[in-house]
């Protein structure tokens, strides 16, 4: 069947997004971010919740007329079981699920780091899909993971993080330096005009392909203290320098590992995706690597990084081409694997 239109919800955290494709390719995909947390410095659950509520039938609707698509030609609506915020999932599986029901179409569920990883395989003019088998590296809010990507449904999580995510890094560094949430974007951007060697952060020693991210906030946290008792202007003075020297020391660890899994599968094909894959120092280090290390290198379109339903929708058609569908007694989790 060439004709497949899925239609996607994402609503793991803070953005509520729908997207309509048409088999591998995007023909909308709409983002509400949610800007209500800025001024509480970090995602507020119950606060997410209730602006899911407000934009889920807005959006919805904005997909569907951006695609110029009536819900009755839809094949199947996929949309985000896990993993995320429970309040906030619930929201989009509920819809999802009534939706489904009343159109009498399949109800596929999507696990979001899957998708984070399958949005390479959207259809995208000038981007290439990667071949099996490849490395993942999904850097987000909540995740920090290298996976071994053998088929679209058989993947294995060979490093992850022991505590905070790499985009927990960032937001909390940018927190220390008085930057407003999430300052992962504002870190890059100060980033770009500083000296990544202006400072030096150690980096964490752990075994294997696992990473650690605490021990780098709180050594980010005593260099700024310190630093502001011999001239309380510090940060304002070296914001660049301290953000540039912050991103080049998480893009170490982040390479460190990489180079680690290449050398123990012997794949060379990497494929970084999630949130922080927009961030630029990691987009130009990973490219290098193409030259430097004879890897290829995948890196998604822009809007395909941060949080979209676009990439829940690619997972959706591939499982509707599997046939993988739910019942309506499917449930969200907020923990979930492969
Ligand atoms: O994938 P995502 O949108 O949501 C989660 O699933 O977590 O990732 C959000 C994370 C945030 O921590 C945000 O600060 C970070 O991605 N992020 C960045 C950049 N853009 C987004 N971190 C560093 N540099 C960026 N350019
Ligand atoms: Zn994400």
């Amino acid at each position: 069947n060439s004709e497949v239109f899925i239609l996607a919800i994402e609503s793991s955290c803070d953005d509520t997004a729908a997207a309509v494709l048409h088999n591998d390719k995007v023909l909308s995909n709409v983002v509400a971010n949610q800007l209500i947390h800025t001024q509480y410095g970090g995602v507020v659950p119950e606060l997410a919740s209730r602006a899911h509520q407000q934009n889920i039938v807005p959006v919805i609707d904005a997909a569907l007329r951006n695609a110029n698509i009536k819900k009755e030609q839809l094949s199947a609506i996929s949309f985000t079981q896990g993993p995320g915020l429970m309040g906030s999932l619930l929201v989009g599986s509920s819809f999802a699920k009534s939706m489904a029901s009343a159109l009498q179409i399949p109800l596929i569920a999507v696990n979001h780091m899957h998708a984070h990883i399958l949005a390479h395989f959207i259809g995208e003019e000038g981007y290439e899909k990667p071949s099996f088998p490849f490395l993942a590296l999904t850097i987000s809010g909540g995740h920090t993971q290298i996976v071994k990507v053998n088929d679209y449904f058989d993947l294995t999580i060979i490093g992850e993080t022991t505590d905070d995510a790499v985009g927990e890094a960032f937001d909390k560094s940018a927190k220390i330096l008085g930057l407003p949430y999430p300052g992962g974007p504002l870190v890059d951007k100060y980033a770009q005009l500083g000296n990544p060697k202006a400072f030096a952060f150690t980096k964490p020693k752990v075994p294997g392909l696992n990473f650690s991210f605490s021990g780098l906030k709180t050594a980010i946290l005593y260099f700024v203290q310190k630093k502001k008792l011999e001239n309380p202007n510090f940060i304002e003075e070296n914001l660049n320098d301290i953000c540039a020297s912050i991103q080049y020391t998480i893009v170490e660890i982040l390479m460190d590992k990489l180079k680690l899994a290449v050398k123990e599968t012997g794949i060379k094909q990497i494929a970084i995706g999630g949130g922080v894959s927009a961030n630029s120092g990691i987009r130009k280090t990973i490219k290098e690597a193409e030259q430097k290390y004879g890897w290829k290198t995948f890196i998604p379109k822009f809007e395909y990084t941060t949080d979209n339903a676009a990439m829940i929708g690619i997972v959706g058609y591939q499982k509707f081409l599997s046939q993988k569908f739910e019942t309506s007694a499917v449930v969200s989790k907020a923990r979930i694997q492969f």
